[in-house]
């Protein structure tokens, strides 16, 4: 039996609860330490710069830790920072996660998928060069959606999500018409890891045969083949969650609650 594997995990705030979600299920023995950097968020709304500065200080502190891997557990942080980070941590398996574009393609039959994700995703390069390596005869609606992230974040810690609803309802609305018939969009990109916390609004307003993909099983997946057998525990108890946030201490805990029913105390970290 080996020892379990600390595993580091973050994003701007609790969106990466959702990809953490995924690697439990994948992976129950190993432990994580998963942090917010809810001081320094929205990324998605602020310059290359500030998220860059960010994940590195994020990822500094992860590797002090003696994290053994390390999940990008944000859409925005991967396509701003996920290059650089790799070559300035050459030894460490750091994985990202992007909107799953491909699998859309794979899944849709009316060719019109539509994927929501911050500004700073959809402009990204990394973005810009995975949307032009998809199929021309597919068609792509790209919607950056301000403010989703944080009513999400707001609604996880008072259970109100009048904000959400009226954000998804716009966003949903500007994409155009959802369905299964020609013209229509058939396969929606949450290309956000805060939007899987929204998929309920979300299937109210575009109706049932709309397909949700995101990347957090598949990234999951891929942590487990990046980490070396020997490090991972078998049959031992399940794994341990340390929870930390750079403020709202109350909000994280409130969504490890509520989505991953985790009660676990969260500490502030300042950095
Ligand atoms: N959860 C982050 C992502 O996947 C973004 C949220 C934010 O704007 O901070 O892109």
């Amino acid at each position: 039996m080996g020892a379990s594997v600390l595993i580091g995990v973050f994003d701007s705030g609790i969106g990466g609860l959702s990809v953490l979600k995924a690697l439990r299920a994948d992976m129950p023995h190993e432990d994580f330490i998963y942090i917010a950097d809810s001081g320094h968020a929205p990324y998605g709304e602020r310059d290359v710069a500030h998220v860059l500065a960010r994940s590195r200080a994020v990822v500094q502190y992860l590797v002090s830790q003696n994290v053994k891997a390390l999940v990008i557990a944000c859409n925005t942080a991967t396509a701003a920072a996920i290059h650089l980070l790799r070559a300035e941590h050459p030894g460490l398996a750091l994985i990202g996660v992007e909107p799953a574009l491909k699998p859309a393609v794979a899944l849709s039959r009316t060719g019109r998928i539509g994927v929501m994700a911050t500004r700073g995703t959809l402009a990204s390069d990394k973005f810009q060069a995975l949307l032009a390596a998809q199929a021309a005869n597919t068609q792509f609606v790209l919607q950056p959606c301000d403010g989703l992230a944080h009513a999400i974040e707001a609604s996880a810690d008072t259970g109100d999500a009048t904000r959400t609803i009226a954000l998804c309802a716009h966003y949903v609305s500007a994409m155009g018409r959802f369905g299964t018939e020609t013209g229509e969009i058939d396969t929606l990109v949450l290309g956000c890891t805060h939007y899987p916390f929204a998929s309920e609004h979300l299937r109210a307003l575009v109706g049932p045969g709309v397909q949700f993909i995101d990347n957090g099983q598949a990234v999951a997946r891929q942590t487990r083949r990046l980490l070396p057998d020997a490090l991972m525990a078998a049959n031992a108890p399940p794994g341990q969650v340390s929870l930390f946030a750079t403020s709202q201490a109350r909000t994280l805990q409130a969504a490890a609650q509520r989505w991953l029913d985790l009660s676990v105390p969260v500490s502030l970290l300042s950095f």
